[in-house]
């Protein structure tokens, strides 16, 4: 029984077979980075931001730099993973050559929730901002097709269309193959980014340093606590590992990616956050949460600026729910292809060389989340999840120092072990700061994680199956 949870896979082997990959192998360096920032830049910035600004006033810059600064140690831990074992599935395949079967399964498990859960929130907070707009046109959506049930006060509302029908959109993008799905998402990213820069160029000029005082008005307590709610923004970057068999050369592009885009991410969040805070006292965000960046510029006078900031955010959101499928499509197709779950969902269509079925699989489920839960509130469910999986990567790249201590790895985590002791210790507190419904969720999904493992996934495991022979 021991041996059996702990069973672990050759990570020699694993290595020698992702070379024989049925995916298509088209990304490189750039792409993998503008993947991440079209996975990074969405929700958290053009939302969370000024939600942020109120926890902790105008020091929620710090917050942003501490949720970085956590990713940064995550991430070069994921680089050094990424690099030496360079297979779909991210955090599960990592820890299935590591910490055994079982906990891979459930750091998979983990996975699959972050980024169902975060495709939901985003799709919910994408159809708010087409809402907004599509009335500006004068197009009105029937009041019941407008949102999740029980989601706007004093309306009856059945169904959320437009969240579904833009997970629709992005799956047939997506199950139209790889590089198609990648020649919008660098167009949209770009866009995405330009405007931002955008944004950041003029509203410099706006600044009022006074708003910046007093800096730190709720104690540092609360910049932790907004540190570990704006950690969201940051969410997506590790969605390029799942990349590893469409990249030319994973070994080199993969940490490239990863740290390239992490990079331009940090960047972008301590000038935007610098910016809006410098142009509106931070306590006045109370009641234009959901669109901080807009109202910043609109209470400035920068009106005109609006309708590049809903373009932004509207292609940032759909690049967000594009990668974040994208990963979760892979971790399922790992899993799967591993007996953990069933093999159907493995099954890459010849033609477009795309796993097409779990593609639709996953864009139903996800899109009728977003169309039927109300889901606005789900940024720390989604962060727990992923917190949990920085840190056991972390783990298990310190595994894996010591028991493959000669393995070749292209990229080498500095520090060791400092730098994945930080990783850990830091994305721990993190979690600790989540409150306690959010743990409550994540303790019952991980125990239904646990009862699909030993009711299915045990006795369907390949490796099991291998080991028997
Ligand atoms: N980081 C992503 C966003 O902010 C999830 O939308």
């Amino acid at each position: 029984m021991r041996m059996s949870l702990f069973r672990k896979k050759n990570v020699h082997e694993m290595i020698a077979k992702q070379s024989h990959t049925d995916l298509k192998r088209d990304l490189g360096t750039w792409d993998l980075t503008l993947l991440g920032v079209g996975a990074v830049v969405g929700t958290g910035i053009f939302v969370l931001s000024g939600t942020g600004a109120i926890m902790a006033g105008p020091s929620v810059i710090l917050s942003f730099i501490i949720a970085g600064l956590a990713c940064l140690f995550a991430a070069l831990t994921y680089a050094e993973f990424a690099s030496t074992v360079p297979v779909s599935g991210s955090a599960y395949t990592y820890s299935y050559a590591t910490l055994g079967e079982f906990f891979a399964f459930l750091i998979g498990w983990d996975l699959i929730s972050e980024y169902l859960l975060a495709v939901s929130a985003v799709s919910t907070g994408w159809s708010g901002y087409a809402q907004a707009f599509l009335e500006s046109v004068g197009v009105h959506i029937p009041a019941f097709l407008t949102g999740a049930p029980g989601s706007v006060e004093g309306v009856t509302t059945v169904f959320n269309l437009p969240a579904f029908f833009i997970v629709m959109v992005i799956t047939l993008l997506l199950s139209l193959g790889v590089k198609e799905s990648k020649r919008l998402n660098n167009v949209m990213v770009t866009i995405k980014v330009v405007v931002i820069v955008l944004i950041i160029a003029v509203g410099v000029f706006y600044i009022d340093p006074s708003k910046w005082q007093p800096f730190m008005p709720h104690g540092w307590g609360n910049v932790f606590s907004a540190a570990a709610l704006v950690f969201f923004a940051y969410l997506g970057f590790d969605a390029v590992s799942t990349a590893a068999e469409e990249t030319k050369n994973p070994a080199k592009d993969l940490p490239r990616g990863i740290i390239y885009s992490l990079l331009i991410c940090t960047g972008l969040y301590i000038l935007i956050t610098l910016i809006i805070t410098g142009l509106v006292p931070s306590e006045s965000f109370v009641g234009h949460e959901d669109r901080s960046v807009a109202y910043a510029l609109q209470a400035t006078g920068l009106s005109w600026l609006i309708i590049l900031v809903t373009i932004g955010s509207v292609l940032g959101m759909m690049t967000v729910i594009l990668v974040m499928l994208y990963g979760l499509t892979r971790v399922i197709l790992s899993i799967s292809r591993d007996g953990l779950f069933p093999k159907a969902l493995s099954k890459v269509n010849k033609k477009t060389q795309v796993p097409t079925r779990v593609t639709w699989f996953c864009g139903i489920v996800s899109g009728l989340i977003g169309g039927l839960v109300p889901l606005n509130k789900i940024a720390t469910l989604v962060n727990i999840g992923t917190l949990a999986a920085f840190v056991s990567v972390a783990i298990a790249v310190l595994v894996l120092r010591k028991t493959e201590p000669n393995l070749p790895r292209k990229f080498r985590t500095p520090f060791v072990p400092l730098i994945p002791i930080l990783a850990i210790v830091s994305c721990g507190y993190l979690m600790l700061l989540l409150d306690r419904t959010t743990w409550l969720f994540f303790g019952i999904w991980i125990l239904l994680g646990i009862i699909v493992y030993f009711t299915y996934s045990k006795n369907h495991s390949l490796l099991k199956k291998e080991e028997e022979k």
